[in-house]
């Protein structure tokens, strides 16, 4: 049997990118997956035509995760469709880069809205439904260790996601509900495309400093993901594992 069947599993932001590697780890290890979008409706139809392809099961659900109503509504999808929540994986974030000097209001409230507050509403959504055995697996990053320059705002708000991690397990512990985060080094993703750091000295500097000498893939997340969403990481609650090849 395979390590997740039987279990219905959230992930958040999973039109593109680690989300969508993610979502087809979980379905694969027998997972059934609600796909969350906040503005990709195709990409988000894709991950779920793959997943059917491959046999698993999966639905695309829209969805503002900074929204409360919307937060509620994509748990909510998860219990509507497929009975039950056993698994949710906090993964939609937004990252850009900015010097001291250049931080906005807006700049600001963009990220903490949507890596801080919207995992805190999905959690919150989510957890009205996880039972004993529940996992919440949180996606931060491992800037929140090597504190780069330029990236203040984006890594405070993956610092909070760190000391919810840890808030989180001693909350929903004695619920047998386990919280852990996944803290990536530099991924390859529409993102990193999109925020011109494919290609940039930011990328040459990233590689120099991993010992296995590239940056990673979602796949390289989404496995571990699967491992800390199954029952083979029964034991570990409050931990943030950085895969990242060695970088930190
Ligand atoms: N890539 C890296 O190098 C790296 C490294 C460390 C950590 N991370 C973290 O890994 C996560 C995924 O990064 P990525 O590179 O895969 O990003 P990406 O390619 O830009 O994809 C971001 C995903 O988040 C979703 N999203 C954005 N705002 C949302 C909102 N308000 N509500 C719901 N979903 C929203 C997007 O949905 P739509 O496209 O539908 O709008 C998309 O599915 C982020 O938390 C990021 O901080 C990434």
């Amino acid at each position: 049997m395979s390590k997740l069947t039987g279990k219905v599993a959230v992930v958040t932001g999973a039109s593109k990118g680690i989300g969508a590697a993610i979502a087809k780890a979980l379905a694969a290890q027998g997972a059934s997956v609600v796909v969350n979008y906040a503005s990709s409706r195709a990409g988000a139809d894709k991950v779920v035509a793959d997943i059917v392809a491959a046999g698993g099961n999966a639905v695309a659900v829209g969805g503002d995760v900074s929204k409360a109503a919307d937060a509620k509504g994509i748990v909510d999808a998860a219990v509507e469709t497929y009975g039950r929540l056993d698994i949710l994986v906090n993964n939609s974030g937004v990252y850009e880069f900015a010097a001291i000097e250049d931080i906005t209001e807006a700049h600001f409230h963009k990220h903490f809205d949507v890596n801080v507050l919207g995992l805190l509403l999905v959690t919150q959504a989510a957890v009205k439904h996880l039972g004993e055995g529940g996992s919440i697996v949180n996606i931060s990053s491992v800037v929140s260790r090597i504190t780069p320059a330029t990236t203040a705002v984006y890594t405070a708000t993956k610092g909070a996601v760190d000391a919810i991690t840890g808030v989180l397990a001693k909350e929903l512990g004695p619920r047998k509900i386990r919280v852990n985060s996944v803290n990536p080094g530099m991924v390859e993703t529409e993102g990193t495309h999109s925020a011109g750091v494919i290609g940039s000295d930011f990328e040459t500097w990233a590689v120099s400093t991993t010992p296995l000498g590239r940056i990673g893939k979602p796949d390289d997340i989404a496995d571990v993901v699967a491992f800390l969403a199954s029952d083979d990481a029964r034991w570990l609650t409050g931990e943030s594992l950085i895969a990242s090849g060695g970088s930190r």
